[in-house]
């Protein structure tokens, strides 16, 4: 059964086998209680002050402001959360749950590796057992990951099916949920999956929004014409937006992975390029065939390499809300080495998707506009990922100047 509570407009709900239908009504009534007890909150922000590193600084991007020559560009600097990006917001407050709940054993699906670190890091800090699963291919790209997860204590577990990125990850997670629920709690990365998780994410996310608000009212004396966040299932850009939707003319983007381009069908844009269907429990936005087969996916940056958003994006985005636009692979990377040579500042490759979009916006508005990004994590874990595309690319380029012999020694 679900509530109104349950449902972001049609989007949203429970779509899960039966076995855990107990589990999500159970997890729905600790959350509704605890988002209202003073102790819980408390002990919540004692720890996020603490441990984490709140709050987070709010960020003037001089140079990148000037590089663009046109709206002033600030950023909610997340990368400096402990563990390097926005995900402990939400391993922390899950984990603080579980402990309430009685649950001993954590689960965590992982992409980019930083909800894997994040829940590793919170099961460390609390001495509770945790398994990751992740993508095999995700494991090559973010291997720096897969050590802090290893050296944190928590198992790893390689997922070969599929594309081996988020989506096989997060099936495999659900699969293990199902199997061992009296004891195990599953900590959801994002703001997706069967309800209550898109709306407890959001709650344990929007701190972002609300200190950003608060801040950027106290610098600039008004409110940022528009706000951007990328977009993987959407935790950072509901945690941004959440203080920003009723300021209606504030224009609310979120950015997607347009990956090869949206032309080519390799990409990750489901907000953008998606239609209604079913994924991980609830009904949202995906990426899928006509005969409801969900696609896969591509981007470079392995956090946004997911074929579905967050129900409550949806919602936002059929009611004109919030815009979801994409950002290519390649403008992506150039975004990640100018943001890293003008403002000595490694954004993750994630993030690196809304400072391209920022770049745009900001020439379009012109000066006098202003434009305020969620910094959402940092990039170390993606050097290796920047440094074999340029010698991809390097290779490409040489290889369309000097034609090589192909098999039948036709070519010279
Ligand atoms: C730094 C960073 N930004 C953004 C994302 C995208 O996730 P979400 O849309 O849930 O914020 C990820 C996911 O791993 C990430 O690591």
């Amino acid at each position: 059964m679900t509530t109104d509570d349950d449902m972001f407009g049609g989007f949203g709900g429970r779509y899960v086998p039966e076995t855990l239908m107990a589990a999500l009504t159970e997890l729905a009534e600790v959350w509704d209680h605890v988002r209202a007890d003073p102790g819980f909150l408390a002990e919540l922000r004692r720890h996020q002050r603490d441990f984490v590193g709140r709050p987070t600084p709010l960020y003037p991007a001089e140079r990148l402001t000037d590089h663009h020559g046109g709206a002033t560009i600030h950023l909610k600097r997340e990368d400096l959360c402990h563990t390097g990006a926005h995900k402990l917001n939400n391993a922390l407050g899950q984990v603080v749950l579980a402990l309430r709940m009685g649950k001993r054993r954590i689960i965590a699906e992982t992409g980019a590796g930083q909800h894997g670190v994040a829940t590793a890091t919170v099961c460390a800090r609390f001495g509770l057992a945790c398994v990751v699963y992740m993508g095999a291919e995700d494991m090559r790209r973010q291997a720096v990951n897969v050590g802090r997860m290893r050296m944190l204590g928590a198992e790893v577990r390689g997922v070969e099916a599929g594309t081996a990125t988020l989506k096989d990850a997060t099936s495999e997670a659900i699969r293990d949920w199902v199997t061992n629920v009296a004891d195990t709690h599953y900590i959801i990365g994002s703001a997706v999956g069967p309800a209550p998780y898109p709306r407890m994410v959001r709650d344990l996310q929007r701190v972002i929004g609300d200190e950003a608000r608060d801040q950027y009212l106290a610098a600039e004396g008004r409110l940022p014409d528009a706000v951007l966040a990328s977009v993987g299932g959407g935790s950072n850009a509901i945690g941004m937006f959440t203080a920003f939707v009723p300021d209606a003319w504030v224009d609310l983007v979120g950015v997607e992975a347009a990956g090869k381009g949206l032309a080519s069908g390799r990409h990750a844009a489901g907000a953008a390029a998606g239609t209604p269907g079913v994924l991980h429990g609830s009904r949202s936005l995906i990426l899928q065939d006509t005969g409801g087969r969900v696609l896969p996916t591509h981007s470079v940056a392995a956090g946004l390499d997911y074929p579905g958003v967050g129900p409550e994006h949806a919602m936002l985005a059929e009611q004109g809300r919030a815009v979801y636009t994409a950002v290519e692979d390649r403008r992506a990377l150039d975004a990640f080495r100018r943001c890293t040579a003008l403002e000595g500042i490694i954004p993750a490759l994630e993030t690196a998707h809304a400072l391209a979009y920022a770049g745009d916006l900001a020439e379009r508005l012109g000066p006098g506009g202003r434009i305020l990004v969620c910094f959402s994590g940092r990039g170390d874990k993606d050097l290796h990922t920047v440094a074999e595309q340029g010698r991809i690319d390097e290779e490409a380029d040489v290889a369309e100047r000097e034609p090589v012999a192909n098999a039948s020694g036709g070519a010279r």
